[in-house]
């Protein structure tokens, strides 16, 4: 079987936010595949960003799949709202959802790619009895929360693991959190084909950066691939 394409997802968490609008059309100008959008409620995680009216702002601004990674609890009253603002894929945490199975068929159901995310401490298996509803496996590889964060290596080893599970499933691998040029290789070696990059594609917030940074990321997941 030939590997799934390599997909960067640059999270607009570290983007200019006085610039929001600027920022989106540059990423998808410098060749992002996707845009990665992280609401956060402050009680699922520790930290506080914003609901739908953000990815309703930046939906006209690009046609490229708008990726929205819910950092809810719960996440199921919310999922209607967000595919009207225009999402493209609807990831939920495992951890924060207590009926999973049936928040991904609403994701399905409203006509999205529904996405399952698992903590660092979530183990693969959490997932086996729903990995013919989701679209989207999605690794993280930082306690949710904050951009910036140091990866963490123990994520190469679930990779593995997520990927034997999805097998020949057409489901895309995600990882995110303290991705960059440097370990790119590694994850596309464990399995991962989308690679959510915050600080490593907006850190400084220069535009002219863009491009050669996603294309770093890229090239270095393309070399690994197997
Ligand atoms: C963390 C978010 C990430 C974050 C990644 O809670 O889910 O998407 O923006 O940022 P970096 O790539 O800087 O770790
Ligand atoms: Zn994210």
């Amino acid at each position: 079987m030939s590997a799934r394409e390599i997909k960067i997802a640059p999270s607009i968490l570290s983007a200019d936010f006085t610039r929001l609008g600027e920022e989106v059309r540059a990423i998808d100008e410098a060749g992002c595949d996707w845009i990665h959008v992280d609401p956060m409620d402050g009680h699922f995680v520790p930290n506080l960003s914003f609901g739908p009216i953000v990815v309703e702002a930046i939906r006209p601004l690009t046609a490229k799949p708008i990726d929205v990674h819910l950092m809810l609890n719960p996440a199921a009253p919310y999922l209607e709202a967000f595919a009207k603002a225009g999402a493209d894929i609807i990831s939920v945490h495992a951890e924060a959802d207590i009926h999973l199975h049936s928040s991904l068929q609403t994701i399905r159901a409203l006509g999205k790619k529904a996405g399952a995310v698992l903590n660092p401490s979530t183990p693969v298996s959490a997932l086996e009895h729903v990995i013919n509803d989701i679209d989207v496996l999605l690794i993280m590889s930082v306690n949710p929360g904050f951009g910036g964060q140091k990866f963490i290596p123990e994520a190469l080893d679930k990779l593995r693991q997520a990927k034997t599970l999805i097998g020949t499933r057409d489901i895309d691998l995600e990882i995110d959190g303290g991705v960059s040029a440097a370990n790119a290789a590694d994850v596309a070696k464990a399995g991962a084909n989308v690679l959510v990059a915050g600080s490593a594609v907006y850190k400084g917030n220069d535009p002219a950066t863009y491009g050669p940074r996603i294309q770093a990321i890229r090239s270095a997941a393309r070399s690994a691939q197997t």
